[in-house]
């Protein structure tokens, strides 16, 4: 009875502090999730201090769904000037023009500074065909070359949900049709399979000049650039370190010393032409580089009339199978009878 007294006189007291307990729970309670969602984001691409020019524009997808946005198989990025409109137009009308719903392709482009009319074509044609990744947070220049890459692959890891990445210039023919039917095939996982150098003398001089290349006479074994292609969890691996990165000149360069201690399968292939000149036309090429406007209509043409690359094989340089038994400077003798 004295229990039931007291709780009348204090009702007022009572109802007062089961308020306030309900709120701090409340409070902690929505504390937490919060604390959980941000677990489960963790920061973009900022990630370490010095690269504050990895800052990336709001996110574009949804912070509270754990899905990305986009979904692929193989994903495409060609790497393009703001001005090169026509190479993006014969690329979209041959060997992209037929390509699977599972693959997905666009053009990188570094958007900041540019002019307005620049701008404003890129826009247009962003419009028409919806296939340009834009980077509003990068300087599109030559210089530039290695941290669009950290920024493009930046942002496919958070993006797209994928299994493999095809990247190449926008002065490269690719078989997309064959690249995806034998990457089905492989294990989507530390995949890095191009044409590989392993004794490439560091450039003193010229475009190519590195002027902080401090690791060794050569550089270290990387898939020539002009075309390879990358399992997604390396690219991830490439997304979380781009803060501790160093940036060389050259883009396959850095991205070969970044890979350089990490558990990959490099795999060579000489079906890839990717070097700084192509070697010529072979029928086996599954990618081929340096190919003006005309070669690649010429390539298309072929291909859809007579279901081969070239209109007739020419030899121009031979070719190696990269040899990784022996010491770099010996990878890569060049032979008759590869492609
Ligand atoms: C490289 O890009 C950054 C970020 O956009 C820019 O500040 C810098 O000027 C660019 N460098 C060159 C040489 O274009």
């Amino acid at each position: 009875m004295n229990l039931f007294r007291l709780i009348c006189r204090h009702k007022t007291a009572l109802v007062i502090g089961s308020i306030c307990t309900f709120a701090v729970v409340l409070v902690f309670l929505a504390k937490c999730t919060s604390e959980t969602l941000r677990q489960d984001h963790p920061d973009p691409p900022g990630l370490a201090p010095n690269t504050n020019a990895l800052k990336f524009r709001p996110e574009s997808h949804d912070p509270l769904s754990s899905s990305k946005a986009l979904s692929a198989f193989l994903v495409v990025l060609i790497t393009t000037g703001p001005k090169y409109t026509e190479r993006r137009s014969i690329i979209r009308s041959t060997w992209l023009a037929k390509r699977d719903s599972d693959v997905l392709a666009l053009f990188v482009v570094g958007t900041q500074g540019l002019l307005s009319d620049d701008l404003q074509n890129l826009n247009t044609e962003q419009g028409r065909h919806k296939d340009l990744l834009l980077l509003p947070d990068l300087r599109d220049s030559y210089e530039n070359l290695t941290l669009k890459l950290l920024h493009m692959y930046s942002w496919l890891d958070q993006n797209v949900d994928f299994k493999f990445v095809f990247k190449a210039d926008d002065d490269t023919f690719a078989r997309l049709d064959l690249l995806k039917e034998e990457l089905k095939s492989k294990e989507p996982s530390r995949l890095y399979w191009g044409f590989f150098s392993g004794r490439g003398r560091v450039k003193t001089a010229g475009k190519w000049r590195e002027s902080s290349w401090e690791l060794c006479d050569y550089y270290l074994p990387y898939a020539l650039g002009g075309g390879y292609i990358l399992s997604a969890d390396l690219v991830r691996f490439v997304h979380l370190n781009a803060g501790y990165f160093k940036t060389w000149q050259s883009e396959d360069v850095s991205l070969g010393a970044w890979l350089a201690p990490v558990d990959v399968r490099r795999t060579h292939d000489p079906r890839f032409d990717t070097e700084y000149k192509s070697r010529g036309c072979n029928n086996k090429y599954l990618v081929t580089h340096k190919q003006s406007l005309e070669d690649m209509l010429e390539k298309h043409q072929t291909l859809q009339r007579e279901g081969r690359l070239c209109k007739e094989e020419v030899k121009l340089r031979l070719s190696y199978v990269y040899d990784w038994s022996v010491p770099p400077s010996q990878c890569c003798q060049r032979k008759d009878g590869i492609p």
